[in-house]
């Protein structure tokens, strides 16, 4: 069993791209609802959260764990590695290195939450993969939690994200990094307002390659979900059709379940 994990809606982005990938394993996602948004979060909250996640999906009998929340891989990835040096920990960082590789312009952009903008983890990141690209990082308190109240269609939401964006393609940049797993719910909103200017850049997919690789023989394939969240489970079930992933209820083995962890 693959065991999937963020403080919300946002993990479904990369659940999704596994589930496509890899559509007999077995997988269970967490939502951990109750202490969302990670990004306002400090770095020792975030780490007993991972931390008691982690024991949860081990005990739930995940051979895998993938850490589908930049917030939660820079805070806390070492950590869960450490704790389960038997389970392969599959962690999400924004995309610089394929953002760095295929820029024209020279000028790349990443999109996160307070912390993951703030982290030594990106820091690392940039320094070791951005090579000559300048790198804007941009903080976007407040997107992941409109995101999750599912008002992606409210003016609001459209006009901060039009003042995040449209300055960074007047500076020349024309790749737009998706920083946190939530924010890929945004490409509708994202996509026209960059056309022919920049181009997101996501990494699910390549997150999924990775579990795939890492794919343990042992465990049992029969293609089925179990949804988890630690408040508010229904909200997970109403929230797939909404973020066009209505095809993932089809996998899931019943309604979500409320997770005490
Ligand atoms: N989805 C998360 C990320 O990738 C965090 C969103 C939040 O809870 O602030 O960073």
């Amino acid at each position: 069993m693959i065991g999937v994990f963020d403080s919300g809606l946002g993990g479904l982005s990369v659940l999704s791209a596994i589930s496509r990938a890899l559509p007999d394993a077995d997988l269970v996602y967490l939502a951990d609802t109750a202490h969302l948004p990670y990004g306002a979060r400090s770095d020792g909250f975030i780490r007993a959260r991972v931390l008691a996640i982690g024991r949860h999906l081990a005990a739930w009998g995940c051979s895998t764990v993938v850490v589908a929340c930049n917030t939660a891989t820079a805070a806390a990835v070492g950590a869960l590695r450490s704790e389960h040096p038997g389970i392969p920990v599959v962690g999400v960082e924004p995309g610089i290195k394929p953002a760095a590789a295929s820029t024209r312009s020279g000028r790349i952009a990443v999109l996160a939450t307070e912390s993951t903008a703030q982290s030594a983890g990106l820091a690392r990141l940039i320094r070791d993969h951005a090579g000559c690209a300048t790198v804007h990082v941009v903080a976007c308190p407040g997107w992941a939690t409109h995101i999750e109240r599912l008002d992606l269609d409210d003016p609001e939401l459209a006009a901060e994200v039009a003042a995040k964006v449209l300055p960074l393609l007047d500076a020349g940049v024309d790749r737009l990094v998706l920083g946190c797993t939530h924010y890929s719910f945004l490409a509708p909103l994202l996509e026209p307002l960059i056309a022919g200017r920049a181009e997101l850049v996501d990494v699910a997919e390549a997150v999924a390659r990775q579990v795939e690789r890492l794919r343990t023989g042992s465990e049992q394939r029969e293609g089925r979900l179990a949804l988890m969240a630690t408040a508010r489970p229904q909200c997970l079930d109403a929230a797939l059709p909404t973020l066009g992933l209505a095809w993932l209820s089809a996998r899931s083995s019943g309604p979500a379940q409320l997770a005490e962890v």
